[in-house]
């Protein structure tokens, strides 16, 4: 069996982040979205793995490269545009060949990883296995309608959604999926549905089979999806620390702390997860907190967030939290007159002042 990726897209939910970046590299617990996916797949045995690219390419390659350090061998392949997630599998046709193949969407993360589905894929040999999961929100996902345990219909993000069953972004196809994707027509958003392409495999009577997962699962296409992504793979800790701490900071639960970083004055209460080459400074370090490398706080408390890397944070009166702050961000107090908030923030920020 082979793998494809999909670390293309256009990221629009998760703006200003995706102006300057990839989601897929954003880092949950201080490690990118994508190295799950890549891991999982390497530890169901897979080894050959497409990976669909778009205006991030160079991004994504700098990240996992031919594969080499993850156990797996990576081929690239570049999607003119995001034209949807069966435009994704039409183009990778050629790298597949015959072979069928787990497709895993880069931004999503499941916690207890796709062994068993893939063992179940293999030994009972469907033309394709679909995940589903209860949500409370199916109109934001692809939706499954079930007649007994036989899948009926999937719509697109329905307003009127029939069931609460959410496809989860973990897909497995044999090569008669190829003959779908090549006869479905693009839907009105323009992208050619994968959901349009199972239900093809349906009406033609081609066998899919459905799987209710229930371990934890997370598309993080949103900001409080990555906040929850990051909390429940925080909340899998051990306590590991490097750094230096001086005698006046304290841990709680489970902390760890990079090499090179500096804590004094400050309390970390776990679980979190501090980079490397960081400064804490007579600040709280609260609960589900991922900082990245060479941060720098100040006089602060944060809680439940994702601050990357090189951000400065200092002297800020009131607790931050439920943030994600980008790269090189500072976040400062000013005591110039006249007393007023002063910004310079990206395109399609947002900012929650007091
Ligand atoms: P989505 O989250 O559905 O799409 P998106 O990345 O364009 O985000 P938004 O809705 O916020 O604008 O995509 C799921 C995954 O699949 C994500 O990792 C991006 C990837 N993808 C592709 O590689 N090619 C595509 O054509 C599409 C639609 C998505």
């Amino acid at each position: 069996m082979k793998a494809l990726i999909l670390s293309g897209g256009k990221g629009t939910r998760l703006r200003p982040i995706t102006h300057t970046g990839a989601k897929q590299l954003v880092p949950v617990a201080n490690k990118p979205i994508l190295f799950y996916g890549v891991e999982a797949i390497r530890d169901a045995g897979i080894t050959d793995v497409g990976i669909i690219v778009g205006d991030t390419e160079h991004e994504i390659r700098a990240a996992l490269g031919d594969g080499s350090a993850f156990g797996v061998k990576t081929t690239y392949i570049r999607q003119e545009a995001p034209l949807g997630l069966a435009h994704a599998v039409k183009i990778a046709r050629d790298f597949m060949r015959d072979d069928s193949f787990v497709m895993y969407l880069g931004d999503n993360l499941i916690l207890d990883g796709i062994t068993p589905l893939v063992r179940e894929f293999e030994r009972d040999r469907p033309n394709s296995q679909i995940l589903l999961a209860h949500v409370p929100n199916p109109q934001e996902f692809g939706v499954a309608e079930l007649d007994g345990t036989k899948v009926k219909r999937l719509t697109e993000k329905p307003k009127e959604p029939r069931s609460d069953l959410a496809l989860v972004g973990v897909y497995m196809f044999d090569s008669s999926i190829f003959d779908a994707v090549n006869a479905i027509q693009p839907s009105f958003r323009n992208e050619l549905e994968i959901t349009d392409a199972i239900q093809r495999l349906i009406d033609t009577g081609k066998v899919v089979h459905c799987h209710v997962i229930s371990g934890w699962w997370k598309d993080t296409g949103k900001l409080e999806d990555m906040l929850e992504a990051n909390r429940m793979v925080l909340s899998r800790a051990k306590r590991r620390l490097s750094g230096k701490m001086d005698g006046a900071s304290r841990t709680e639960g489970e902390v760890i702390v990079g090499a090179g970083t500096v804590v004094e004055h400050s309390i970390l209460r776990g679980p979190l997860i501090i980079g490397e080459n960081c400064v804490i400074k007579n600040s709280y370090i609260g609960p589900f907190t991922s900082i990245y490398d060479g941060v720098t706080i100040r006089n602060s408390e944060i809680e439940h967030s994702i601050v990357l890397e090189r951000c400065t944070i200092e002297d800020i009166p009131v607790r931050i939290e439920a943030s994600l702050i980008g790269k090189e961000v500072r976040i400062q107090r000013s005591q110039a007159k006249p007393t007023a908030y002063r910004f310079m923030v990206g395109d399609s920020s947002l900012v929650d002042v007091l």
